[in-house]
């Protein structure tokens, strides 16, 4: 089958937030930019972001940037790159301003100015007492953020590509990045991107647990792709649980909720967080939270016949407040849960939802095997730059992504040499024929299922060595059964499946640098708690972590504790 060659300035892989961010920094710079995405942008996960973006504006109390750079070090565990924070929290406010001059329907106060909510561990100064620093639309920001900024990428000129599924980078042998393969779903057309410079904006992949808030999208392409092109993940041992996600769905229960006054309840009525977290209490970090959902429901008092789920309550908001600020949670529990927040509680379990982990890069999302590799950027979720580090703040993932998508954007846009010739790099093709052949053993679905079960056993909210060690070896033997897979359908749809089984390739390599990761990190940290290491290692475990596919080896790089513009927050306990 022939293939068809495309050539672009610069090339996007990925719709959603960073994507759109980054496509229209470059394109409003003058260049010849297209978007290739898996599904039209509209759809990307960024729609799923609730609650807001977190900057400090100060509309709702007095305000520092300092103070939000603050609570994320301290959520972050102190894993976080203390650079990489002072970066983002320093340039919040004008990113927000930027975004409402774009068009964004921000929530408004009385007095016109944007609305801002609580959110988990946000503090003024330094740690004193609640801040309202997440800027809100409704409870649907993450859509009118993606409205806005796909707009504005038309009217700048951006191509896009609709629903072509990206298989692997295109890197020459000297190592430079001249673009990507990819395929069309629509017709399974052969297509090659070339360009001078190539960003993954992929997204997370949350689907490589079973109960996930994350999109079916959600499948790891960007960091599947690096690994085979020779790069490593960093910090994939880091994934958040938000603690309230729908049972049996996953749909995210936002923590919007908790931040306009909803708390949690045990199945004896207990608002238990007190114990857990006594100043912070329902606002305390995500991991914080979620550890003591999943432990109480462990200890027995959970709620329901099976005590499988805790009690979010939102009823005493009353309903007007619940429409205005809520509507999409109310909607969601409705059709959801079959519950009515303006009149019961609405059940919630921890799900995983974040990938802290993914593509090392610097402050310009320039890829990194120690130096920059030429010609490949990563931002948003795919990317690990470390903003994060051991655990995200709510509200951070909308600020990394116009943040570093708009710092990559513009790094490309000025450094690019347009119209250079790039160096020939070949895709293998073959990939696809090895799908193709028919198989003996089981579908996409089955062996998906299996992995998706595995890494929520073996590598969930609470894991040891021996889960570890269990969870690697049934990885491996899981990787000889996907050598067997077989794809069933033979119909028009065929292609479909087919791009399930690519997805599934992702998934398997993520889950791999997952556990190998986790296994590796022999302290708990943020969201990665080994219970055979309770605690929090200082001395030897403020490092990131590195992961290679090739022989699985591991490595480790220092993690930096010093902004450019004030001393480094020092490492202290963390309590809520
Ligand atoms: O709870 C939420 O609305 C999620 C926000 C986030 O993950 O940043």
């Amino acid at each position: 089958m022939d293939v068809i060659r495309h050539r672009f300035d610069a090339l996007v892989v990925g719709g959603g937030g960073a994507g759109l961010r980054c496509a229209l920094a470059l394109a409003e710079a003058g260049r010849r930019v297209a978007v290739v995405s898996k599904v039209m942008p509209l759809r990307s996960h960024t729609v799923s972001a609730q609650g807001g973006i977190t900057a400090a504006l100060g509309n709702m109390e007095p305000d520092d940037w300092r103070w939000h750079m603050f609570d994320t070090v301290k959520g972050s565990d102190y894993l976080g790159d203390q650079d990489a924070i002072e970066f983002m929290c320093r340039q919040a406010a004008q990113a927000v301003i930027e975004l409402e001059q774009m068009g964004l329907p921000f929530s408004r106060r009385e007095d016109g100015r944007i609305y801002q909510r609580a959110f988990g561990a946000q503090s003024v100064r330094f740690g004193e007492g609640q801040a309202h620093r997440t800027c809100a639309a409704a409870d649907r920001t993450g859509h009118a953020l993606l409205h806005t900024l796909y707009q504005r990428n038309l009217r700048a000129g951006t191509r896009f590509f609709d629903e072509y599924f990206a298989l692997d980078l295109l890197r020459s042998t000297q190592g430079e990045v001249t673009g990507i393969a990819a395929l069309s779903i629509a017709d399974a057309g052969r297509h090659e991107f070339h360009a001078a410079a190539t960003v993954l904006a992929t997204g997370g992949a949350g689907r490589v647990f079973r109960h996930s808030t994350n999109a079916h999208i959600n499948t790891g392409d960007g960091p599947g792709m690096a690994l085979r092109a020779g790069l490593p993940l960093q910090d994939m041992e880091f994934w958040q649980f938000h603690p309230t996600g729908l049972p049996g769905s996953g749909s995210l229960i936002s923590e919007a909720v908790r931040g306009e006054g909803g708390y949690l309840l045990n199945a004896a009525g207990e608002r238990f967080m007190l114990r857990y977290a006594p100043h912070a209490a329902d606002l305390a970090s995500r991991d914080v939270v979620a550890r003591a959902l999943a432990m109480e429901i462990l200890a027995g008092r959970g709620c329901g016949s099976q005590g499988e789920y805790i009690h979010l309550r939102l009823d005493h908001l009353g309903e007007a407040v619940i429409r205005e600020r809520l509507p999409g949670i109310r909607e969601l529990a409705m059709r959801f849960a079959n519950v009515d927040p303006v009149q019961a509680p609405v059940p919630v379990v921890p799900t995983a939802h974040y990938m802290m982990g993914g593509i090392p890069v610097n402050l310009h999302g320039q890829v990194l095997d120690r130096d920059p590799v030429p010609g490949l950027y990563a931002i948003g979720e795919c990317a690990c730059v470390s903003v994060h580090g051991a655990n995200r703040l709510g509200g951070n993932s909308l600020l990394d992504l116009v943040i570093f998508g708009r710092a990559a954007g513009e790094h490309a846009a000025r450094t690019i040499a347009v119209d250079a010739p790039l160096p020939p790099a070949q895709a293998d093709w073959e990939l696809l024929a090895r799908l193709d052949r028919p198989g003996t053993g089981e579908t996409v679905a089955c062996l998906r299922d299996a992995l998706q079960r595995l890494m929520q056993r073996h590598c969930g909210v609470f894991r040891d060595g021996v889960l570890l060690d269990e969870g690697v070896r049934e990885l491996d033997a899981l990787s000889q059964r996907a050598q067997q897979l077989v794809l069933t359908d033979r119909s028009r749809a065929f292609n479909v499946e087919r791009i399930e089984a690519l997805e599934f390739g992702n998934l398997l390599q993520v889950a791999r640098a997952t556990l190998f990761s986790a296994r590796f990190r022999c302290e708990s940290r943020g969201a990665h708690t080994r219970e055979d290491y309770p605690q929090r290692d200082d001395t030897s475990w403020m490092v990131h972590s590195l992961y290679w596919l090739q022989d699985d080896r591991l490595g480790s790089k220092p993690v930096n504790l010093q902004p450019e513009s004030m001393p480094g927050f020092v490492p202290q306990p963390r309590i809520y």
